[in-house]
């Protein structure tokens, strides 16, 4: 019969301030690809599909366990941070001390699932991920014996110029049995005491090796991957990984991209069949796009769902809004939070809509602003057209019926509503109801004076 695998147990550490960030979010909050660190960190962990998640938390815990209400996970307070090996002691007090641990990186966010995955079936008491980069500033270094077997992991403060050209890293992914674990911290608390510096997890490798035990070094496939965040640029970088990953994904489901190093999707972002992005949009939240769906250049699209055959034109901002079949919007569109088009409207360039619902094939072209109002199907809204939805304290409606027409530069002052069929003449100022199938204006009445000199003739004249 085979041995019944332990329990696993993965104790993520995100308990530092992060100080080289210089930011006042602590580290595992920053955001990478629209989620914080931790998230995809505990994306991976969840993967395992282990018996317990523990969170080693300190600086700033209430914030960091805010974010992450899930019921399953087990938050362990650091109250002062003296290191990860201090940080996994106290994740391992008083757990089970036959489980297997593996330890996560708060900081290290983008492991490849299968590297996780060789560290967990390697059957040696102390597996390691490493990785081979060309500046391993920073990094732990792995030291190797003769027979390429692991002596200790170095880390830089302890490194002597010789060490730190070794280009071995230790990604800081770990896995062995709690009861080792245990055994060797506080061994490892006490090295920390004698030469001055944090209480290393690190340093139970050279523990482990000392006891005569196997230390199983993995070599990540993707150095890349299993890089950590320690400072701005470094959470650039892991931001262009993520972002090169996400646009290949698209790009494979059939997403025509411009060019993929000119994309981003902070959030999920699902199409149909014939769909093109031009070069530096950033998808948002949830957005929907259905087939035949063509985006312009520069557009930001944040929770939207958008139908078929949909041309949305360059440099057009779309939240929370609702995008029907055959529509055309923009260039230089904004559509605000509570925007719904039914089929084949259109809105174009210069316009701001909020809150407002634009029946089939409505029309407002350009340069307007429409907070609030229902336009009924096939109404055309002439250019410079203004809903007055707000008048210091509340905000009103417009009602406009279907295929009404209103004038450019009309101002509809809400609540106000214009009847099916309505023409509006230009540059009224709407403030009543104005019928339907009848031309609605207010407009003071145009007059010539033949009469008139300017200055300047009269200034002649009288020379
Ligand atoms: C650490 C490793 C280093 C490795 C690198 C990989 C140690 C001693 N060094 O260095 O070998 O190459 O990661 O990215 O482990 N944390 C706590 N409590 C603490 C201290 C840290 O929870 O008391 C957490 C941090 O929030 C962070 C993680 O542990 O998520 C790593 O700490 P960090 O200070 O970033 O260590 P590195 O200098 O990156
Ligand atoms: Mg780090």
């Amino acid at each position: 019969m085979a041995a019944a695998h332990p329990a696993l147990h993965i104790v993520i550490l995100a308990a530092g301030q992060g100080t080289r960030m210089r930011s006042r979010l602590p580290k595992v909050l920053q955001p990478l690809g629209g989620q914080p660190l931790l998230a995809h960190v505990l994306e991976r962990a969840r993967d395992c599909h282990p018996t317990q998640i523990s969170i080693v938390v300190g600086h700033q815990a209430e914030q960091v366990q805010a974010r992450f209400p899930d019921p399953d996970l087990r938050f362990v307070l650091q109250a002062e941070q003296r290191g990860t090996g201090h940080a996994v002691a106290l994740a391992l007090e008083q757990q089970p001390p036959d489980s297997q641990v593996l330890v996560l990186y708060g900081d290290v966010p983008l492991l490849a699932p299968l590297d996780i995955q060789r560290c967990l079936q390697s059957n040696a008491p102390l597996t390691l991920l490493t990785a081979d980069i060309p500046d391993p500033t920073g990094y732990g270094r792995i030291l190797l014996g003769p027979e390429g077997q692991v002596l200790a992991i170095v880390e830089e403060r302890e490194a002597d110029a010789a060490t730190r050209q070794i280009q071995r890293i230790n990604t800081g992914i770990l896995t062995a049995r709690a009861a080792d674990l245990l055994r060797w911290l506080p061994q490892a608390e006490a090295k920390a005491q004698q030469e001055g510096h944090e209480w290393y997890l690190t340093d139970v490798v050279a523990l482990a090796h000392a006891e005569g035990l196997r230390v199983e070094a993995v070599l990540s496939a993707d150095a890349n991957t299993a890089l950590g965040v320690n400072h701005p640029l470094q959470l650039a970088t892991q931001e262009r990984l993520l972002q090169r990953q996400r646009a290949t994904a698209c790009l494979q489901q059939g997403l025509q991209l411009a060019d993929p190093e000119r994309f981003d999707l902070r959030g999920t972002l699902t199409f149909g069949q014939d769909c093109r992005m031009d070069v530096n949009c950033l998808c948002e939240g949830e957005v929907v796009l259905g087939h035949d769906v063509s985006i312009g250049p520069g557009c930001v699209l944040r929770n939207v769902r958008i139908g078929d055959h949909v041309v949305i034109a360059a440099y057009s901002v779309l939240e929370s809004c609702e995008i029907g079949n055959g529509c055309h919007v923009g260039p230089y569109a904004r559509l605000r939070p509570g925007t719904v088009l039914d089929e084949q409207a259109r809105i174009g360039n210069f316009v701001e809509v909020k809150n407002s619902h634009l029946h089939n094939g409505a029309k407002v072209n350009h340069l307007s602003y429409i907070g609030d109002a229902e336009i009924g199907a096939r109404s055309n809204v002439g250019a410079g057209t203004i809903t007055c939805n707000y008048d210091g304290v509340n905000k009103h409606r417009t009602q406009i019926g279907e295929g009404a027409f209103i004038g450019s530069n009309t101002a509809l002052v809400a609540p106000v509503s214009v009847g099916a069929g309505a023409t509006i003449g230009a540059g009224s100022v709407i403030t009543r109801t104005a019928p339907a199938h009848a031309l609605t204006l207010t407009r003071a009445e145009q007059i010539t004076r033949l009469d008139w000199q300017s200055p300047q003739l009269r200034s002649k004249a009288k020379s």
